[in-house]
C-alpha cells in the first residue's frame, strides 16, 4: 500500500524555475518508485506513475500512457488531464516519433513540431519518453504544459531511467 508522495506546495498549473523543478523530481522520484515496487501489472503501473508525475509535474495539462495496440498504432492509456486523443499512428505527431524512434522528444515549442496534433490547443510544450521492455516499445509516456519551454533537458534526462527501471522488470505483465 502507498499513500501516495509527500512533496513541497505548488500551485497547479505553474511554471516553476528549472532548478525548483528538478529538485522536485529528485524528490518525487523514490517515493514514486516505492509506490510502485512489487506491482507487475503494466495498466497499474502507468495509473499510479500518471497519478505521481501529475503530482509532480505541476506545469503538465496531460500527464499519461499511450500504449502501443498494433505494430504501428498507440491508444491512450492511463493519464490525468485534458482529454486526450484515443489513437496515434506511429507516423503522426510527438508520441508517434517517439514510438518510431523510441528515443526521447523533448519538444519546447509544438507549433515549431511538424504534425504535431493538438488535443488540447492550450499545449504548447511536450515530453514523450519511450517505455521499452523486452526489446520491445510497448507505450509512450506522454507530458504536455500549456507553458513554452515547459519542460527541460535535466527532467528527460531523470525520467528516462525512471521509466526503464519502473517498466523493464523480466516480471511486468503487459
Ligand atoms: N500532442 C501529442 C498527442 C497526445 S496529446 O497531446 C495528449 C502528439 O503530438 O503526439
Amino acid at each position: 500500500m502507498s499513500e501516495g508522495i509527500l512533496l513541497p506546495p505548488a500551485p497547479r498549473g505553474a511554471l516553476l524555475d528549472e532548478a525548483t523543478r528538478v529538485s522536485r523530481l529528485r524528490e518525487a522520484i523514490p517515493q514514486i518508485e516505492a509506490a510502485a515496487s512489487g506491482e507487475t501489472d503494466a495498466v497499474a503501473l502507468q495509473a499510479t506513475l500518471a497519478c505521481l508525475l501529475w503530482e509532480t509535474f505541476v506545469q503538465s495539462n496531460w500527464c499519461g500512457f499511450y500504449r502501443r495496440v498494433r505494430p504501428t498504432e498507440l491508444a491512450v492509456g492511463p493519464y490525468q488531464g485534458t482529454m486526450g486523443c484515443l489513437r496515434i499512428d506511429f507516423a503522426r505527431g510527438v508520441c508517434g516519433a517517439c514510438a518510431r524512434t523510441r528515443a526521447v522528444q523533448l519538444v519546447p515549442d509544438v507549433h515549431a513540431f511538424p504534425g504535431h496534433i493538438a488535443c488540447d490547443d492550450r499545449t504548447r510544450a511536450e515530453l514523450v519518453v519511450p517505455v521499452v521492455a523486452h526489446g520491445e516499445l510497448r507505450a509512450v509516456l506522454d507530458l504536455d504544459s500549456p507553458h513554452l519551454a515547459g519542460f527541460g533537458q535535466a527532467e528527460a534526462d531523470l525520467l528516462l531511467p525512471l521509466v526503464q527501471r519502473v517498466f523493464g522488470g523480466a516480471d511486468v505483465v503487459w
